[in-house]
């Protein structure tokens, strides 16, 4: 079975509307683990929209399953996750005005970057992961340079099944670049776009040890709570009812 890491930068979004302690990404990372997820991931971006660097250290200290650091190979990340030391580094590419990260990191660019942030980090005891696309060059270049693992992004299948209803096109690069890149040593995560909808078949996929998912999933909390949250205002009102004259 592929394991499950919960991507909570959505839990700080809400956060960050009101700049108030609540939602607090690390009670969010506890239900998720009591809930059976076997990771947690959050991407601190350099403009720090959602997840803070006191969310990173203060989850470094609680979660007990696995940290997951999605991060820019830049010079003050790569400080940053030293210092921190997360169970895992994943290098993603990031430009300022994204809503989400968009595509998979482009490896030919400035190749010496993404080789000696690898070797930083693994030198150092944290395993690298690189979010790319199912792309052979992209993948072998990551076997190249050292990775651990792939992380494949799942983006262009979410779009081509919520289009047409099927994408058996991606869903085939994605499971050749699985296979490809577990046979050159890579071991192989997966993610973007996933949702209760398209997950089965990425997720049977032999190879893909591990699948991050935020957006979709976090949504879905907030319908299945939103009753229980009425439900617990209501009562409330009640009891405040009970102590009025009338
Ligand atoms: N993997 C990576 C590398 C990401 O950047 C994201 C989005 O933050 C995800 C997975 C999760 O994507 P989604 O929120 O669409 O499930």
């Amino acid at each position: 079975m592929a394991t499950l890491g919960v991507n909570i930068d959505h839990i700080a979004t809400l956060r960050q509307a009101r700049r108030e302690d609540e939602p607090s990404p690390l009670e969010a990372a506890k239900i998720v683990e009591k809930a059976g997820a076997h990771g947690i991931t959050v991407h601190l971006r350099e403009d720090r929209r959602h997840i803070q660097d006191a969310d990173v250290i203060a989850l470094r200290k609680k979660v007990k399953t696995r940290l997951n650091l999605e991060m820019a190979a830049t010079e003050e990340m790569i400080r940053f996750a030293l210092k921190v030391k997360p169970d895992q580094v994943t290098l993603v590419p990031e430009k300022r005005q994204e809503l989400t990260t968009e595509g998979g990191l482009n490896l030919r660019v400035a190749p010496e970057r993404f080789e000696k942030a690898i070797d930083r980090l693994q030198g150092n005891g944290i395993p690298v992961s690189l979010f790319i696309n199912p792309d052979s060059q992209m993948i072998k270049l990551s076997a190249w340079f050292g990775a651990t693992f792939i992380e494949i992004h799942t983006g262009e299948y979410c779009l081509a099944f919520r289009k047409k209803g099927s994408a058996a096109g991606e869903l085939e690069a994605v499971s050749a670049g699985a296979k490809l890149a577990k046979e050159i040593g890579l071991r192989v995560h997966g993610g973007h776009g996933l949702t209760y909808e398209n997950v089965i078949p990425i997720a049977a996929i032999p190879e893909m040890e591990d699948l991050n998912i935020g957006h979709n999933l976090i949504a879905r909390a907030s319908m299945v709570g939103l009753e229980r949250a009425v439900k617990d205002m209501l009562a409330l009102l009640q009891k405040a009812k009970q102590g009025r004259k009338k």
